[in-house]
This record gives C-alpha cells, sequence and structure tokens, in this order.
C-alpha cells in the first residue's frame, strides 16, 4: 500500500464559507496529511532510547496547527503533483519544525507550548536539545528518500538560515539598537525560511516552471513575515489559553521585536529610561509588562506592526498569482488573511 489513503470527499457537506482557511486546507489534504501524520509517528521511534519517543510524542501528539506541511502538500498539488514524495517533504518540513521548537523553548526558556508544559519543563534542558537533534537528523534522512538533490538543498539550507536567525536574535536581544531592517532579518530566518522551503520543495517536487518555484518562494517568504509579525503582536495582546503559550515571553526574554522597536524610535527621554531598565539591564519589576503595553498602546505601535504584517500577506497574495487556478490557489491565498486575522 502506498503513503496515502484514498480520499474521501474533500469538505464532506461542510459549509466552505464559514470554515477557517487552514482548517479548508486541511480538509481538503485529509488523506495526505493522515499519511504525513503516520509516517511522523513512525520516523520518531527509536530502538534504544525511548526518552526520544517520549518528548516528541508528547510535542506532536498536542497537535499544532501543521501549517508548514499544508502548505507543502498544496503547492505540490496544486502544482499538478501525483506522486507520493510530498508526503515525505510534508513530514520532513514537519519534523524540521518539530526540532526548531524544542531547541528554540529551551534558548527561551519557555514553559508553555501548544497548551502544555513544554518538553524542557517536564523533562529537562538536555533532552530537548538531543531529541531535537535527533529529529534533525530523521528529517534529512526523509528528504534523502525523495532522491531529489535540490530538495536537500533547499531544506538544508533552510535549516541552516533558521539557526542563523535564531542567533542573530539572541545579539539583537537586550539591546536598544536593534532597529527594523535587523528585526526582518532575524524573521526572516527563524520563521519564514522554513515556510519559503517548504512552498518552494512542493513546487520542486512537482517539477514547475523555475517561475512558478521563484513565486513560491516568495509567496512563502511573505506568508512566513507575516506569521512571524503577528506571533510577536500575539505576544503581546494574545492570551494564552487561545495561543497555547505563555504571553510576555519576548518581553521577560527582553527580545527587541516590532512593537517594541517601533516604540522605542518615538520614545521620550523617560520612556527611554524605562526600556532601557527593562530591556538592556533586565531590571523588570511588577507592572513593567502592564506599563510597556502602555506605551505601545499610546504610540499605536500595535496597529501600526500588524498594518506591516497585512501588507506583507497582501505581497504572499500577489505572489501566487502567476500560479494554476486551482482550489489550493485560492485556500492559499485566503490563508494569508488567516495569518494575519488568527488568534492562535
Ligand atoms: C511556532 O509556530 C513558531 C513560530 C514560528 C512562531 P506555529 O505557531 O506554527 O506552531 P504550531 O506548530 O502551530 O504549534
Ligand atoms: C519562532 O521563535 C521560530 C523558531 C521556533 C525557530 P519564537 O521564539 O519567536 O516563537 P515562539 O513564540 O516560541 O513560538
Ligand atoms: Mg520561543
Ligand atoms: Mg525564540
Amino acid at each position: 500500500m502506498g503513503l496515502v489513503e484514498p480520499e474521501h470527499g474533500i469538505f464532506m457537506g461542510l459549509d466552505t464559507a464559514s470554515v477557517k482557511p487552514h482548517e479548508r486546507l486541511s480538509a481538503a489534504l485529509e488523506a495526505e496529511m493522515d499519511a504525513v501524520n503516520t509516517l511522523i509517528r513512525t520516523r520518531m521511534a527509536s530502538d534504544y532510547a525511548p526518552r526520544i519517543p517520549e518528548v516528541t510524542a508528547h510535542l506532536v501528539e498536542a497537535g499544532g496547527k501543521r501549517l508548514r506541511p499544508m502548505l507543502t502538500l498544496a503547492t505540490a498539488r496544486m502544482c499538478g503533483y501525483a506522486g507520493e514524495d510530498h508526503v515525505r517533504l510534508a513530514a520532513t518540513v514537519e519534523f524540521i519544525h518539530t526540532a526548531t521548537l524544542l531547541h528554540d523553548d529551551v534558548v527561551d526558556e519557555s514553559a508553555k507550548r501548544r497548551g502544555r508544559p513544554t518538553a524542557n519543563l517536564l523533562w529537562d534542558n538536555k533532552s530537548s536539545v538531543l531529541v531535537g537533534d535527533y529529529l534533525f537528523a530523521r528529517s534529512f534522512q526523509l528528504m534523502v528518500e525523495t532522491g531529489s538533490l535540490r530538495v536537500l538543498d533547499i531544506l538544508s539550507n533552510a535549516a541552516a538560515t533558521i539557526a542563523e536567525g535564531e542567533v542573530l536574535q539572541l545579539s539583537a536581544a537586550q539591546n536598544l539598537a536593534t532597529d527594523e531592517d535587523i528585526y526582518l532579518k532575524v524573521v526572516r530566518g527563524k520563521t519564514a525560511a522554513l515556510f519559503s522551503a517548504a512552498t518552494e520543495v512542493g513546487g520542486v517536487i512537482a517539477g514547475a516552471s523555475e517561475d512558478q518555484v521563484r513565486a513560491l518562494y516568495d509567496y512563502g517568504d511573505a506568508l512566513g513575515i507575516a506569521f512571524q509579525i503577528v506571533d510577536d503582536l500575539l505576544d503581546y495582546g494574545g492570551s494564552t489559553a487561545s495561543i497555547g503559550k505563555s504571553v510576555g515571553d519576548d518581553f521577560r526574554e527582553r527580545k527587541l521585536t516590532l512593537p517594541v522597536i517601533k516604540a522605542v524610535a518615538l520614545a521620550d527621554a523617560e520612556e527611554r529610561a524605562f526600556w532601557s531598565r527593562v530591556i538592556e539591564k533586565g531590571d523588570q519589576r511588577d507592572g513593567d509588562l502592564e506599563h510597556a503595553l502602555e506605551l505601545l498602546r499610546n504610540h499605536g505601535t500595535l496597529e501600526a506592526t500588524r498594518a506591516e504584517a497585512v501588507a506583507w500577506t497582501e505581497k504572499a497574495k500577489g505572489a501566487i498569482v502567476k500560479l494554476p487556478e486551482t482550489e489550493f490557489r485560492d485556500m492559499l491565498h485566503d490563508l494569508a488573511d488567516y495569518v494575519v486575522a488568527r488568534v492562535t
């Protein structure tokens, strides 16, 4: 039997107008996503180290939106792909994502992910780092199975770029001189690189033209940037219950995200002294997060940040107009709007 079970009716009578874009995508790709999830479960096994599937299952079974694998499946199908390697690539992409989350929660000292305590909290940092490494290696084994050097090139570059983005962020944190250019580099690296690789490999595996592959890259890049900008907004304006992560983590970690960079640029002397104390010196007291939020609101930087996210989604939508007009293209178009409207 192949990787993909036969499909059983795309929307199964759902009222498509009231269903969110990522839910429509997930319904349209149900059989393939089941195959991706099965492949992930099979490949997270380990003969010798039971800690590996324990830690991985804790994160994988908690759900997650599975946005990146859906991007690979949808872009491959949009470009007319009829084989099964897109399932392997989608699983590869989610494995890379899972590995980076394990590492990221150690680096950020985060306590909550996907509504659950993080692996670093439940087990320890050592387990998260090593299991993350294992998952990275497993992701490379999976992509090798496609036999495409081009795909290996794209995904190995993405893995390196993600790490670069995370390291650049490390040195930009706690530094009030961090500007919007540096922020964009960080976001492009740590988040958009995997989105653009996910969409690019979908086209490559389908044998799409170079123009189309470029358009898919541009779509993924812009979507990923918008996605991370909104993630940074939710860290200030979201609720822990809906995002499944603790709000205020970025402030506590003294990260210069876009709403703060914009507020620092508009700060008077007193406000600058506040930012210097909490971000540069790390002297944070009760009520500081609330005061920071008040400054963001007073300077309208939450709205200005959202406007930038919207501009990136417009860019994403513009990129895919050249691609084959299919139901998948419509869903990818709507997904861009969902990314800025999302509360999870
Ligand atoms: C979390 O990504 C990491 C970021 C790039 C912000 P997602 O929000 O897609 O995480 P899951 O997979 O749905 O949990
Ligand atoms: C997301 O980093 C990017 C990666 C995981 C590589 P963040 O630290 O901004 O994301 P969350 O908020 O922990 O999901
Ligand atoms: Mg984090
Ligand atoms: Mg981080």
